[in-house]
């Protein structure tokens, strides 16, 4: 059974994790919000200063638990901040270089949504695969682990940003996700109503910056933080629903998976679960950033032959495998 040791730096956690085959030896993730909360939002400088300074310790903390045996690395190249990655992506080659391991390079995106086979494992592509998290709304084909066709992208703010952002307007500390989707589904009361954008060209793509200006001028027009949530969570999984409901008409009736950070929001699954779809949601614990996630992928790919160079240099704005 092979050892897969992963590393995940991408954005504002660093995260480690061990997997022997499809059993999780061990997963740590030191996230950095405390840092990120002085400024209201990801300092890409800070934050990879944070990564090196916590990547060894975190280490030390993973191989206690689960030895430091390992057959291969895998590491997030893509995408995510320049400066975050490349202290992942660096570890990881001096890690592959030094033990003379192989090195797999790893999509973040992709991971988030693969990582539904580590929880089902009777789920088989092709799949639809919904990301929705801090950086990204990704709707994709998913053939498999190295042929993914990005079906739908934000062309401005990600969900998760968007929340957040109106959150710190009406004065929740980053990140507002988690608080705003209580609000929104205990929240009896009436609340304001937001459109669902479309474009006219007939893109799936996603928008969300004028849900985001929208929310904040209910807010300021007088309407309660609570009746603010359940608008933007009803206007924004509409916006979703519309969007699986089209691709599923354009592609087909796969399987729908759905992981990112917002993907842990209980009114979000509610929402989804309802569409009499055949939806598969990825377990909280790997909803938001983890290397477990990163580690599954990595061995998915190892499993192909996909290996990578050790000097593959990371890319913080693309998708590193597409089909
Ligand atoms: O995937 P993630 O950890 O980081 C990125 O790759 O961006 O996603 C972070 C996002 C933030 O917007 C945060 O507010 C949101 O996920 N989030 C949630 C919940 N937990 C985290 N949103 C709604 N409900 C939650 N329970
Ligand atoms: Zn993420």
């Amino acid at each position: 059974m092979l050892k897969v040791f992963g590393v995940e730096t991408s954005c504002d956690e660093t995260a480690l994790a061990v997997l022997a085959g499809h059993r999780v030896l061990s997963s740590k993730v030191a996230s950095q919000i405390d840092l990120h909360r002085i400024f209201g939002g990801v300092l890409p400088e800070a934050s990879s200063r944070r990564h090196l300074e916590v990547i060894y310790s975190l280490y030390k903390e993973v191989v206690s638990e689960a030895g430091d045996d390992f057959d291969l690395v895998a590491a997030t190249f893509s995408p995510g901040l320049h400066p975050a990655l490349l202290i992942g992506a660096s570890f990881a080659r001096a890690f592959a270089t030094s033990r003379g391991i192989p090195l797999v390079a790893v999509d973040h995106v992709i991971a988030h949504v693969w990582v539904g086979r580590l929880a089902y494992p009777d789920l088989r592509p092709p799949f639809l695969g919904l990301v929705i998290s801090g950086g990204h709304t990704a709707l994709m084909m998913v053939e498999d682990v190295d042929r993914v066709r990005l079906v739908a992208d934000t062309r401005d703010d990600a969900m998760g940003e968007m929340q957040d952002k109106v959150g710190r307007h009406m004065g929740i500390p980053y990140p507002a996700g988690p608080v705003l989707d209580k609000m929104a589904l205990e929240w009896a009361g009436e609340y304001p109503s937001f459109p669902i954008p479309r474009f006219k060209d007939g893109s799936l793509d996603f928008s969300f910056s004028g849900l985001k200006t929208a929310a904040m001028r209910a807010y300021d027009s007088g309407w309660a933080r609570e009746a603010v949530a359940r608008g933007i969570y009803e206007a924004a999984t509409a916006q979703l629903v519309d969007r699986i409901r089209r691709a599923v008409k354009t592609y087909g009736r796969y399987p729908l998976v759905v992981g990112g950070g917002v993907a842990a929001s209980s009114f979000l699954r509610q929402r989804l679960s309802g569409m009499g779809l055949d939806v598969y949601f990825v377990p909280r614990q790997w909803c938001t950033d983890n290397a477990v996630m990163i580690a599954f992928t990595g061995l998915s790919l190892y499993e192909k032959g996909l290996v990578a160079d050790v000097d593959t240099d990371v890319l913080p704005q693309g998708v590193l495998w597409s089909g």
